[in-house]
């Protein structure tokens, strides 16, 4: 889950720090990055489990970046084989007392240095409500969790927010296959991306077990999100080759839950005239920056000759628009008297 929020927030611009406790993590995280691990990425070889080593982690960002805006905390993993009285002590003090711990180390460091607004978000899967026979251990240091979030909320009375994404089945890199309604992990890290950004809402517990509940998420999180000046609108006229409009409808549209995920898109749309059953196609689109722009335009790259098939002439690149700023209007009316 990691790789996938690591991804979101180095997309945003953002300086991610990833501590792991041993060399060969950090190794193999850094590879499987690959392009997106850019200079933003620190990864951090350092037992931030312990109250003392959240401690030392945290002043030591403090120290080095400044401050720390937002965490995300997906610590923990699956745990099966006994139900629960057969667990032994070892069982006990790893897949709960441990994992317990270093969540808590985590918030104690952390929570109290976040910026105003700043969101802790956790992560955890549905079994935290529901009972998986022969993982108990797992449910109850989940369900441990979902109760901690609410203690923090109300503890923190609006100054930072805490967030639980609530997850089902994910696709990841261990598991490519499955459902296709199954959340990704970069869909996880774009909800994540997505909380931080929404600072007029308040933290929750957020459920993310199939697509319509991703979509469902993004819209809450992103709407009353005031565009900044920094946005881009992107438009696109499609006119479809005769007789694939149907088609050229279905791929356009089939991208939507793709192009929504990615973390810097704001709007994605597919339009058509009033009235008009065979004409044009009007795509609109809004991101949060011109580098998000840039990274939609790389991601969708190979989608382009599957477009171009259908089109009655060449694909041509979207016409972007940005936020006219009042000065900026005074300036061109000044300049055309
Ligand atoms: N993957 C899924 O399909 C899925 C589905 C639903 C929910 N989730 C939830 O997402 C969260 C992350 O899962 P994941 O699949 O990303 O797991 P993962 O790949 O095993 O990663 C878990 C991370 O937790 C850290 N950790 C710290 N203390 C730990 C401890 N005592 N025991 C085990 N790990 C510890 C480990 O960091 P180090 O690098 O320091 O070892 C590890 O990188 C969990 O809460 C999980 O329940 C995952």
């Amino acid at each position: 889950m990691g790789e996938g929020v690591v991804r979101g927030y180095l997309a945003a611009g953002a300086d991610v720090v990833v501590p792991t406790r041993t060399q060969e993590r950090a190794e193999e995280f850094r590879r499987l990055l690959g392009d997106s691990a850019t200079d933003r990425l620190h990864l951090v070889v350092h037992d931030y489990t312990t109250f003392t080593g959240a401690e030392q982690l945290a002043d030591e960002m403090e120290r080095r970046l400044g401050g720390v805006d937002d965490v995300v905390a997906p610590i923990g993993g699956w745990w099966s084989g006994k139900r629960l009285w057969e667990i032994d002590e070892n069982d006990w003090q790893s897949a709960f007392v441990g994992l317990a711990a270093a969540h808590m180390a985590v918030v104690r460091a952390f929570l109290p240095r976040l910026k105003t607004r700043g969101a802790y978000t956790l992560i955890v899967g549905a079994s935290s409500s529901t009972p998986v026979p022969g993982s108990g251990l797992v449910s109850m240091e989940q369900a441990a969790l979902l109760m901690m979030r609410q203690v923090l909320e109300a503890e923190l009375d609006g100054q930072q927010r805490v967030f639980a994404l609530v997850l089902g089945p994910v696709r990841t890199r261990l598991v490519e296959s499955g459902d296709p309604d199954w959340v990704s992990a970069d869909q996880v890290g774009a909800i994540a991306v997505a909380a931080s950004g929404a600072v007029a809402t308040g933290g929750r517990e957020i459920r993310l077990r199939s697509q319509a509940e991703v979509h469902e998420a993004l819209a809450l999180l992103r709407a009353g999100r005031p565009a900044g000046t920094g946005t881009v609108v992107a438009v696109s006229t499609m006119a479809p080759a005769k007789g694939r409009r149907a088609d050229l409808v279905e791929v356009l549209t089939g991208l939507a839950p793709q192009i929504r995920a990615e973390p810097g898109c704001l709007h994605y749309s597919v339009h058509r005239a009033r009235g008009d059953a065979d004409g044009p196609l009007l795509v609109i689109q809004m991101f949060t920056s011109i580098e998000a722009f840039r990274a939609h335009s790389a991601a969708v790259a190979d989608q382009i000759p599957r477009i171009g098939a259908l089109l009655a002439t060449p694909p041509a690149p979207p016409t972007l628009f940005e936020p006219v700023s009042r000065s900026a209007l005074i300036e061109e009316v000044g300049n055309d008297a």
